[in-house]
């Protein structure tokens, strides 16, 4: 396949869906994460963290299903670059789904250290609760991996939207709907 013939082609339906659900929840997760603190104490603050941590869990479980699908009945296109362009993009890509993945751990970690009260229905218990630098430094990493995203996210949407509006490839064209050619490409 030459460089612009596989840009006829696009993701199959499932891989389109779940980038595009993931990266709302990526967002939507930073901003509800950014205004836990901001809240007044009780019940409010509370709700919120609540929402972050169980939105947080479905974001993992797509991810790590993503994952899956990916690496199983996903279509896969080549970049439209070539030589190193094509490896930096994999590899880019590769460093976006790390990342995700590390915020989910480093996540799931902070609620079993620091332990939870969740929407005052019910308490996960903290592995050590006196620890409060321990605590700390357990958001204060997840908080910067939480960052670490929003600034790669922001430079692959700007790489995107170049594709889209200064090469006119058809790039983002194939992120966003699903042709029935895309099937040829598993
Ligand atoms: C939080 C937000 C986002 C995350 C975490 C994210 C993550 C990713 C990842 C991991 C891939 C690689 C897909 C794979 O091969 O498995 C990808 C592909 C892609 N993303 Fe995003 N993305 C986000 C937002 C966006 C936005 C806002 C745009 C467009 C404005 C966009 C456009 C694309 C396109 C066009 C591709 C396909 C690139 C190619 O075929 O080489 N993404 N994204
Ligand atoms: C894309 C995924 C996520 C993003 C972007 C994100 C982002 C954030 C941000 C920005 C904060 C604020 C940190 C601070 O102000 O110090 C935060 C706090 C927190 N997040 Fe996440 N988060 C994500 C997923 C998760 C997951 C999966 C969990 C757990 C299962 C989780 C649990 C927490 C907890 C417990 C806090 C501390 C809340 C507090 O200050 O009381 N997060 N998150």
């Amino acid at each position: 396949m030459n460089p612009s013939e596989h840009l006829l082609h696009t993701y199959d339906k499932k891989t389109i869906v779940l980038h595009w659900v993931v990266a709302f929840l990526v967002v939507g997760l930073w901003i509800a994460g950014q205004c836990i603190d901001l809240l007044p104490r009780g019940f409010p603050r509370i709700t919120l963290r609540s929402f972050h941590i169980t939105f947080g869990v479905v974001f993992g479980l797509l991810l790590i299903y993503r994952i899956f699908w990916r690496r199983s009945g996903g279509v896969h296109l080549p970049t439209p670059n070539n030589g190193w362009l094509t490896r930096l993009a994999k590899y880019f890509h590769v460093f976006l789904y790390a990342l995700m993945l590390s915020i989910f751990i480093s996540g799931v970690v902070a609620v079993w250290y620091r332990g939870v009260n969740m929407f005052d229905l019910f308490k996960i218990p903290a592995f050590d609760a006196e620890n409060k630098e321990m605590r700390k430094l357990l958001v204060f990493i997840h908080e910067w991996i939480a960052n670490a995203i929003m600034l790669s996210v922001s430079l692959h949407t700007l790489v995107a939207l170049w594709h889209h509006f200064k090469l006119k490839d058809g790039l983002l064209q194939r992120m966003w709907t699903s042709k029935s050619t895309s099937h040829e490409q598993k």
